[in-house]
């Protein structure tokens, strides 16, 4: 069996075009959700991760806010920026690209971001109103990764989840998720024993271990569904965390990498901005933005 390609490119695609329709709307009634991103420091990677971020936004109809500091910026100036876009009305979402230089405390700064224009779910009260199922703003990646689960497979009650990594930015939200879902879930990480057989009881795999083609082609149940949340540089160009040629001789449906996850990030920023500025203006929440 081959499996079907899950195509996140065409998912994110569509996906802007609703937020720019409802965006136009707004604009009609005198309001324009602005995202200020906020980079320090140099690393290459995060830099095109921010142009990417602030042209999409542009391309929706949002403003679009960049901050760009050196990586010898200290902690306290930080803080008064993000001080001075929690109380900007013009700012409804705030990121700060992660991660950030070793001298600064990433959790203090994250928490420092006012909770309502979090549009990463990073600050600790998102974090435990996702876990108590409480409406939050939910990090982008999980929340990419559950719209074209659920898109592909409808309902996710009841199926066995296994979600390989524990990082705060993926591995926990998108276990919280699915768990939201009625999902039997697993989370797996670098000390589990017998990683490849827990996997193989896996309707639905998570690959989110930032290692290239971690996850083997045997490791997979015929038919799962496997969601590859790795971008890795390799000499052979960019690669999944999941051996990507064998998994998909097995799945029944795969991300690529590239082309899966991560244009769904990026548009999952432009849903929470979204949300966000419906929030604050008391408007409901965007149909279908949320989980
Ligand atoms: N660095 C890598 N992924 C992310 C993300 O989702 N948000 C932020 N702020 N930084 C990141």
């Amino acid at each position: 069996m081959t499996a079907t390609l899950i195509d996140g490119k065409a998912f994110a695609a569509g996906l802007r075009q609703r937020i720019a329709a409802e965006v136009a709307a707004m604009r009609d009634r005198g309001i324009t959700p602005g995202l200020a991103v906020v980079l320090v420091g140099e690393d290459p990677a995060s830099q095109v991760y921010v142009r990417s971020k602030g042209k999409q936004t542009v391309e929706v109809g949002m403003n679009s806010y960049e901050h760009k500091l050196p990586a010898d910026t200290a902690e306290a100036d930080l803080l008064a920026l993000i001080k001075r876009l929690n109380g900007d009305p013009d700012v409804n979402g705030i990121l700060v690209q992660l991660p950030l230089p070793g001298h600064m405390d990433e959790a203090a700064v994250i928490n420092a971001i006012d909770p309502a224009k979090d549009v990463d779910g990073f600050h600790i009260l998102n974090v435990g109103l996702l876990a108590t199922g409480q409406k939050s703003m939910v990090p982008c990646t999980p929340l990419g990764c559950l719209m074209m689960l659920r898109d592909h497979l409808g309902s996710l009650s009841g199926k066995r989840a296994v979600v390989v990594g524990r990082s705060n930015i993926v591995g926990k939200p998108m276990a919280q998720l699915l768990l939201r879902d009625s999902a039997t879930v697993t989370i797996a990480h670098s000390r589990t024993q017998d990683l490849p057989a827990l996997c193989r009881e896996a309707d639905i795999l998570v690959a989110a271990v930032g290692r290239p083609h971690f996850v083997k082609g045997d490791w997979i149940k015929p038919g799962a569904t496997v969601i590859d949340v790795g971008i890795n540089r390799t000499e052979d160009g960019l690669v999944g965390d999941v051996d990507f040629a064998a998994a998909r001789e097995v799945a029944g449906a795969i991300t690529p990498v590239p082309g899966g996850v991560g244009p769904m990030t990026i548009a999952c920023l432009l849903a929470n901005t979204l949300t966000a500025t419906a929030r604050v203006n008391g408007l409901p929440d965007p149909e279908g933005l949320t989980p």
